[in-house]
């Protein structure tokens, strides 16, 4: 089956190509086309997305990417983020994507983004593991707007066991960067200027760790890195930001591990934004290993918001008779 991605839900408009077979019992994908227009310099001056930006470059952008195509030949599907997102940048791409689908006389499937990224895992398998001997798993999405604890029985059954009470946690590498004059985004910015700094030279706070929960809560931390600057402002930038990005990875990697013995799961997946920040997948990985469990997350340069993952999983929902009303859904959840 061959699927169109579109995806609009933030700052990055993106459209994808995939070759879809398998069924849920061994999904197997090829991506025939990834293409990824980044707006970071659009809003970068503003310190981070601005939405009637977003939805202006989403607009010019759109007919570009799918010019980029080539050729709309035997395209089975077309699919698109309806949520959650910004909502006038999910208003452009669901409109887009109807009048497309429209014009090739296909049917259009309404993803959510959030199953995108928990299905992106799917792109970095090896073709002997079997989808059976992956779950139960426990799903960790930590992305800019979300951060979410997931029990997964099957690739189409989960519960939520928790999730952030204030701030994601990419929102939290996001402000602290800005506390410490980093550009947007601040993610990949805090993770580069770590490599340098000292991560136990500050012991931040590692909020909610050790409660019984799987909640999260970050903008505490956030405000304790604040305060620190203040009080210290000849601090060395590096160590304040290497201690804040090892309080984050301490408090999600514990409560992970802790929730994938508590419901003694088979795997951990990883997926979001966050997840291409190499100190967390180090760290997770090594704890999976000490705990004799299996760890899943998309290829490198999947992490991040891309169309790919909203094709991949518009395959899952396909397979499964999943089906969403077609219009932006600004708070969707999973
Ligand atoms: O999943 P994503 O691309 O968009 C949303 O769905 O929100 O996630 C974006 C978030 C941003 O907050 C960004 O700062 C963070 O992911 N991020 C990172 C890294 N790369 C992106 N955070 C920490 N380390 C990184 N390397
Ligand atoms: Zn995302």
């Amino acid at each position: 089956m061959r699927i169109l991605g579109i995806e609009t839900s933030c700052d990055e408009t993106a459209i994808s190509i995939i070759e879809a077979k398998g069924g849920l019992l061994h999904p197997q994908f090829k991506i025939v086309k990834n293409i990824i227009s980044s707006q970071i310099a659009v809003h970068r001056p503003f310190g981070g997305v601005v939405p009637n930006l977003a939805k202006r470059e989403h607009i010019k952008n759109l007919p570009l990417l799918l010019k980029k195509l080539k050729s709309l030949e035997n395209i089975d599907t077309v699919a698109v983020t309806v949520g959650p997102g910004l909502a006038p940048a999910l208003w452009t791409g669901v409109e887009f994507a109807r009048v497309l689908a429209k014009e090739i006389n296909k049917p259009l499937i309404g993803v959510n983004h959030l199953e995108g990224h928990v299905y992106s895992f799917l792109l970095s398998l090896k073709n002997k593991i079997k989808i059976s001997q992956i779950f139960p798993a426990v799903a960790l999405i930590v992305s800019g707007g979300h951060t979410i604890l997931l029990y997964m029985n099957s690739l189409t059954k989960w519960k939520k066991l928790g999730e952030t009470r204030d701030d994601a946690a990419g929102e939290a590498f996001d402000k602290v960067a800005r506390l410490l004059k980093l550009p947007y985004p601040g993610g990949p910015e805090i993770e580069k200027l770590s490599r340098s700094g000292n991560p136990d030279a500050i012991n931040f706070p590692r909020p909610m760790l050790h409660m019984k929960n799987y909640d999260f809560s970050f903008s505490g931390l956030k405000t304790a890195v604040l305060y620190f600057l203040r009080n210290n402002y000849l601090r060395n930038k590096a160590d304040v930001a290497a201690s804040f990005q090892r309080a984050v990875i301490d408090t999600l990697v514990g409560k992970t591990i802790r929730a994938a013995r508590e419901f003694k799961a088979r795997s951990i997946l990883l997926s979001g934004g966050v997840s291409a920040n190499k100190s967390l997948r180090t760290e997770l990985r090594k704890k999976v290993n000490q705990a004799d469990l299996q760890f899943f997350t998309p290829p490198a340069k999947l992490n991040t918001d891309n169309a790919v993952m909203i094709a991949v999983s518009a395959y899952i929902d396909h397979l499964s008779k999943k089906s969403r009303k077609i219009t932006a859904q600004p708070n969707l959840t999973i």
